[in-house]
């Protein structure tokens, strides 16, 4: 059999601008977002400004069509699509991300009449479920519904896809760009997170180049340029359980945002994994989304994650000496660094070359190599720490970064440990911190100046 190569397909991007013109396309549902539209967003008809993205994406289209892999960009990571109706196109995802077959994968949706399609015939879509469609999509929500049968009995949406689920997780995205292949491809989307199986998720088309390109298993990556959001879409289930809604994974839309649109409905309680709704041992168990059944979001590197103590607890500088040391290293120790530029605790740290280095360079993401005594230490910025939305966009982009790229002196290569910062676990901080737990191997308090 020969050989796939990843190759990349261009579209014109404005990185600061999710404006479908900014992609080279034309919607003609726009004005359809309106909050008293019974149904919104019912019917995505693309057309094209730019000859490249026609290519592009008559391409990708066509090429998922027919049962093959594509990568390309959502506003929140980039994902690792095929069609979602056929289980030998579900099952090359499994096979190119080396993907456990009991984790569900979530299907996208370019417009409601694709929702539809999955769902059993008759159902009624409760007003909670409207309202959230109404509030956030397209956007960073996904919400589970239960899978439709075709006339033959078999479910609309192959086991493969649900791993057996009663129910399959929906999304419409907000990206121009993955929104119009889908409808340009004219069959939903199944797509994970485009990164090899327990690494951070991608969040620019050369992550996913890296991870999957040496493995020869997909032809081509949609550049449609860096993700805004940063993190995976919120996974709420309104479905199941009567009287709740339930979040199984924060993500780019948050509790606030949803516990503000659930206010017209006060019977219904909403409900977080794992913080107003106990974990329990099944749930853990399982491979599903509130789960810690597998390691994720994880870099080469060891991740230290730090947090504000008491004076009792040790300085950064006395934690990172140490952990570093427990690595026994015959070079210096390489120290990859995420905080915040105005963290309290980046600030105590006795390093003064970083924090010049910070006041001087705001908007840099990588700080030079610093030397210290048995250590080298780079810095990679998550913003100003009133700005979790920096944070969260730059997070897994910071992980892989110190974990592949950072030019040590002699050569460039991988942090040997990661010292990252919690963060407020408010907004999109909570799901900031989901992340980070999955990545780190241990937490350590430290004391705050
Ligand atoms: O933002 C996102 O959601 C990205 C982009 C590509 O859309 N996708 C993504 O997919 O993060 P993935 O596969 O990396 O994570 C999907 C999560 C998994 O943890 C899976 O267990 C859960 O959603 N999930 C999918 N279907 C489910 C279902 N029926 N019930 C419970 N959890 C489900
Ligand atoms: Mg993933």
């Amino acid at each position: 059999m020969s050989q796939i190569h990843t190759r990349i397909l261009p579209v014109p991007h404005v990185s600061s601008s999710l404006l479908p013109a900014d992609f080279g396309l034309h919607f003609s549902d726009a004005s359809q977002r309106e909050s008293d539209v019974q149904e919104p967003l019912e019917k995505l008809q693309v057309s094209f400004l730019s000859e490249q993205s026609k290519h592009s994406l008559q391409t990708a289209a066509e090429h998922l069509r027919s049962g093959e892999l594509v990568a390309f960009p959502t506003e929140t990571v980039y994902g690792l699509g095929a069609c979602a109706l056929r289980s030998d196109a579900s099952e090359r995802i499994y096979a190119a991300k080396n993907r456990p077959a009991d984790n569900p994968l979530i299907v996208h949706i370019s417009d409601t009449h694709m929702l539809h399609q999955l769902l059993p015939s008759p159902f009624q879509i409760n007003e909670a479920c409207w309202a959230l469609m109404r509030a956030f999509w397209p956007g960073p929500l996904t919400l589970l519904f239960p899978v439709g049968r075709a006339s033959d009995g078999s479910p609309v949406v192959p086991s493969t896809v649900t791993c057996g689920q009663p129910t399959v997780g929906v999304r419409m995205p907000s990206h121009p760009v993955a929104r119009s292949l889908i409808a340009l491809a004219g069959v939903p989307i199944a797509a994970p997170s485009a990164n090899a199986s327990g690494r951070p998720s991608p969040t620019a088309a050369a992550h996913v180049m890296n991870d999957l390109g040496p493995r020869h298993v997909l032809s081509y990556i949609v550049d449609g340029g860096e993700c805004h959001v940063g993190v995976e879409s919120t996974v709420v289930d309104a479905t199941t359980v009567p009287g709740e809604v339930r979040v199984l994974r924060p993500g780019g839309i948050t509790v606030e945002q949803l516990t503000e649109v659930l206010r017209p409905f006060p019977s219904l309680s909403l409900r977080v994994y794992g913080k107003d709704l106990a974990r329990n041992a099944a749930q853990e168990a399982a491979p599903t989304t509130p789960g810690m059944k597998y390691r994720h979001y994880s870099p080469d590197a060891r991740v230290l994650l730090v947090s504000d103590g008491t004076q009792a607890d040790p300085t950064l500088s006395h934690v990172i000496q140490s952990a570093a040391s427990s690595l026994e290293c015959e070079r210096d120790v390489r120290v990859g660094l995420m905080f915040a530029l105005d963290s309290p605790l980046l600030l105590s740290l006795d390093v003064p070359a970083i924090h010049h280095w910070a006041q001087s360079h705001p908007l840099n993401r990588l700080s030079p190599v610093l030397q210290m005594p048995g250590l080298q230490l780079c810095l990679y910025s998550l913003g100003q720490r009133s700005e979790p939305e920096t944070a969260a966009q730059r997070l897994f982009d910071g992980l892989r970064t110190l974990d592949s790229c950072v030019p040590w002196s002699g050569q460039e290569g991988a942090c040997d440990l990661i010292v990252a910062e919690e963060v407020d676990e408010t907004g999109v901080g909570l799901a900031i911190m989901n992340r980070l737990r999955k990545a780190a191997s241990s937490t350590v308090r430290v004391s705050v100046p």
